[in-house]
């Protein structure tokens, strides 16, 4: 069946927040394929996912070179979904991808060397179809590189037309003045950092997030369910399709189910009912909060999550008092 874009898409669902002190924006949520695009997942329901997430205002879809699994699967996925449905809409996308972790066998296939970088750029450039990627990331800082020959990279990927803007993820405060200040003698600069951050993991608040106000880089949440365990899924049980009976509980990030964190997630729910919000909008409204923030990444296995999560814009405002409730109930033993 041929996709139309619902009409209505940019009629005030979706927020666009600037990215940093750029002239680019992105929408308030944006769409990570890490997981439920690979080659182990159904098409039709990614198309799905992707379809509803452009038509409620989702401009913008993250990537990786290893999303799958298979790795490079998701890339493929969303390129037969591109050239099948969006393609008459390239210019309304912000399509992202990065390079850094295990792609291929030998020194060459993960890390932060001028050599895998482009080389992996160049993978994901045939895997997906693209001409051209708008954002490309060093995905995670390589102690054993020198950060000018990453960012050199970087800036290469840039010129050369493979990629409109430059990105760094999970790099450290200080790793990230450094890389900011690097890209930005050389003319390429970092437009923004893509940090795990929610409520179980607030590392960003220790400096991370001054940094970036104070060198103008934008600022993308990964993970702002903390991978679902922040929304009502788990609160009766692990249900058969979560991520957690899929993966064997065994999450990355180390993200645990633990009895003590699904009592917090209850009292928070608590809260999120008050606002007259689901759980996962309240977790989405509580990591936009900061007005350097630009975007909450999500993920969805569903076309229904992609809707309850985009329902956080419309409630975005916390008082003085809910973040007080929150931070207690976060602080409890
Ligand atoms: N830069 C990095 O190093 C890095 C690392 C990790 C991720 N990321 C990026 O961040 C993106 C998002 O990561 P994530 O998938 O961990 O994000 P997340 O939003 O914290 O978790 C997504 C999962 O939460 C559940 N969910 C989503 N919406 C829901 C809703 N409204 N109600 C109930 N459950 C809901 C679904 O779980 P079920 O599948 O169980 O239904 C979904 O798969 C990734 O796709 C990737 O683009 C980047």
């Amino acid at each position: 069946m041929t996709y139309l874009a619902a009409e209505n898409r940019y009629d005030g669902t979706m927020l666009y927040n600037r990215t940093g002190r750029s002239g680019l924006k992105l929408p308030a949520i944006s769409l990570g394929l890490w997981y439920n695009f690979g080659g182990v997942d159904i098409l039709e329901n990614a198309r799905a996912v992707i379809h509803r997430a452009f038509d409620l205002g989702i401009t913008h879809f993250d990537l990786a070179n290893n999303y799958g699994p298979p790795p490079g699967s998701a890339e493929s996925t969303f390129g037969q979904i591109l050239r099948q449905d969006l393609a008459p809409y390239r210019d309304e996308l912000i399509i992202s991808n990065k390079a850094g972790y295990l792609m291929w066998p030998g020194p060459y296939g993960e890390w932060g060397s001028r050599k895998y970088l482009i080389a992996s750029c160049d993978q994901s450039l045939k895997r997906t179809g693209l001409d051209y990627f708008d954002i490309f990331y060093s995905h995670r800082p390589d102690p054993n590189t020198p950060l000018e020959e990453t960012m050199g990279a970087l800036d290469f990927i840039v010129r050369s037309g493979r990629a409109l803007y430059a990105a760094i993820s999970t790099y450290d405060p200080e790793q990230t003045r450094q890389a900011a200040a690097i890209l930005r003698d050389l003319g390429t600069p970092c437009l923004i950092h893509q940090p795990r951050y929610n409520m179980f993991d607030r590392w960003i608040e220790d400096g991370l997030l001054d940094v970036l106000g104070e060198e103008g880089v934008g600022c993308i949440c990964f993970s702002p369910l903390c991978q679902g365990i922040l929304t009502d899924k788990y609160l009766a049980g692990v249900p058969e399709d979560s991520r957690s009976a899929k993966i064997d509980g065994e999450f990355h990030w180390k993200d645990t189910l633990t009895q003590a964190r699904i009592a917090k997630v209850r009292r928070l729910n608590e809260i999120a009912q008050a606002r007259g919000q689901s759980m996962a909008q309240l977790a989405i409204a509580w990591t936009l909060r900061h007005p350097g923030m630009t975007s909450a990444l999500i993920g969805a296995s569903r076309v229904s999550q992609i809707e309850d999560s985009v329902a956080a814009v419309q409630n975005l405002a916390l008082s003085t008092e809910e973040l007080e409730q929150v931070e207690a109930i976060l602080a409890a033993d």
